[in-house]
């Protein structure tokens, strides 16, 4: 596994700024403890996390490419919103130029994709790196140290609190959403939010 690390750390050094780089070894870590702490599989956290932004820092146009021929589920609403094609573009370049295949890999792939949006049925090691891209050591927006307790007191709870602000943000600045946030969202409140009440 080193081996096979070591060629997807040397394509992120040669493809990814500095900043982006230690940015993504930090998901990584976070990944790997939120993977100790949720029994998942540490080295794939550690792995997805590791990869999540692959395609962060290609061209747009590139980026764009990549996600429209995405083998995943995409939605148009996706493709014309700049900011979230890098995680579908990723998942494709894994597809493409790493040899990833959705028959085998489709865990990693969807953890990838589903790192910006997230969306119902999200596996644990996807709510994993969602969790640890939005509190990994680099983190310092206002309220980061909040979240990171959120994540670290269960994936629900971390679930919920990230997609509450993801979704205000995204409304309050403008932007679009896709659905399968607001899938996500509807999911962890009807499962874990209204059950615990
Ligand atoms: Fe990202
Ligand atoms: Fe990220």
């Amino acid at each position: 596994m080193s081996k096979e690390l070591n060629k997807y750390k040397d394509y992120l050094k040669a493809n990814l700024s500095k900043k982006r780089y230690t940015h993504s070894l930090n998901v990584a870590s976070m990944s790997r403890e939120l993977a100790e702490l949720y029994g998942e599989d540490k080295e794939k956290a550690y792995f997805a996390g590791l990869i999540h932004d692959i395609a962060k820092e290609l061209p747009k146009d590139k980026q764009f490419e990549l996600a429209a021929r995405c083998e995943l589920d995409v939605t148009e609403i996706e493709l014309k919103s700049t900011p979230l094609l890098h995680a579908i573009a990723g998942a494709q370049l894994l597809i493409e130029k790493f040899g990833m295949r959705i028959e085998t890999d489709r865990e990693v792939l969807d953890a990838v994709r589903y790192h910006t949006v997230g969306a119902a049925g999200m596996t644990k090691l996807a709510k994993i790196v969602y969790l640890a891209d939005l509190t990994s050591e680099d983190r310092d927006y206002k309220d980061v140290k909040k979240y990171r307790k959120y994540a670290h007191t269960s994936l629900e709870k971390g679930m919920y609190e990230a997609l509450r602000y993801s979704i205000a943000d995204s409304a309050c600045k403008g932007n679009t959403i896709p659905l399968s946030t607001f899938e996500a969202y509807n999911e962890i409140v009807l499962n874990y939010v209204k059950q615990a009440k």
